[in-house]
């Protein structure tokens, strides 16, 4: 195997799609898992190298499993696997099916893709492991589940990368901790916002750099200092609210 390829799970946001053309322009040959390919044929013929577009089943730890060891036969293992699946969702009555459903997607799904790809590159001997997280599993928040789950995929990559220490395998494990983008979005917020090409050439970077842990955009280092420092009265922004005079 002497030309970098890449599995990118979970390709079909603006920003993994992103990423995958800048890899793609660096001649790295992609394999991308998404839920619809067919909704990705037409972005991936445009690329400037041959990508192979194979659906997602993430909701099957068993099926994720045995999707990636084929792929990995067929393409004759990789040099990167990065997991940029993710589910988010809010609703005030905390309906358990939306807890479930972001456990299935941030947690066992998560869990399977690096488990297995942790396992297929100790049998290659190598490799590098990245994934797209949140800052927000830094500290609880309103969308309970997906602040929590953030938070285990954070521990996991910091896990596996002692254990690929302790193995003495030259595995490299990066966390990208990428700030609130959509956030930044809705409230317009130039300064939050930072533009999708910027993003992705840092996290590029980061992987290239082999880095074990990220702030995407640097910015947000800043702000996930601040969080991490402060006292809950304070993080909790609902006790800034000034109580009514009765
Ligand atoms: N966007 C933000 O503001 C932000 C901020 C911080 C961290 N993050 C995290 O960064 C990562 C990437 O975020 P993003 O904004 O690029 O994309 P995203 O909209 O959060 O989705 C990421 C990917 O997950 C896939 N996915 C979600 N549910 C799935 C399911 N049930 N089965 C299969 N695939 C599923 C999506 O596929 P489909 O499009 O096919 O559903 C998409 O390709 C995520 O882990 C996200 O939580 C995002």
């Amino acid at each position: 195997m002497t030309q970098a390829n890449a599995i990118i799970v979970g390709a079909s946001s603006h920003l993994s799609k992103e990423i995958a053309t800048k890899l793609a322009q660096q001649k790295v040959s992609l394999v991308l898992f998404v839920q619809n390919p067919d909704d990705m044929k037409e972005f991936a013929e445009q690329l400037p190298i041959k990508v192979d577009v194979l659906p997602l089943d993430i909701e099957n730890p068993a099926a994720i499993i045995s999707q990636l060891e084929k792929v990995w036969l067929s393409m004759d293992g990789a040099h990167l696997v990065l997991v940029n699946t993710g589910l988010n969702g809010y609703h005030e009555s905390l309906p358990w099916q939306l807890e479930q459903d972001i456990i299935d997607v941030n947690v066992s799904g998560f869990t399977a893709i690096c488990n297995t790809t942790f396992r297929l590159m100790r049998e290659q001997g190598y490799g590098q492991i990245a994934a797209i997280n949140s800052i927000a599993g830094l500290r609880g928040g309103p969308s309970v589940a997906y602040h929590a789950s953030k938070a285990y995929a954070q521990n996991y990559l910091e896990g596996l990368s002692m254990h690929a220490q302790r193995l003495k395998l030259p595995i490299t494990i990066t966390d990208i901790q990428l700030g609130l983008l959509d956030k930044a979005a809705m409230q317009q917020s130039k300064l939050w916002l930072p533009p999708l090409p910027k993003v992705a050439d840092q996290i590029i970077k980061a992987m290239q750099k082999g880095k074990r842990k990220v702030y995407v955009t640097k910015r947000w280092r800043l702000v996930a200092w601040l969080t991490m420092g402060l006292p809950e009265f304070i993080y909790n922004t609902r006790h800034w609210k000034v109580k009514k005079k009765k």
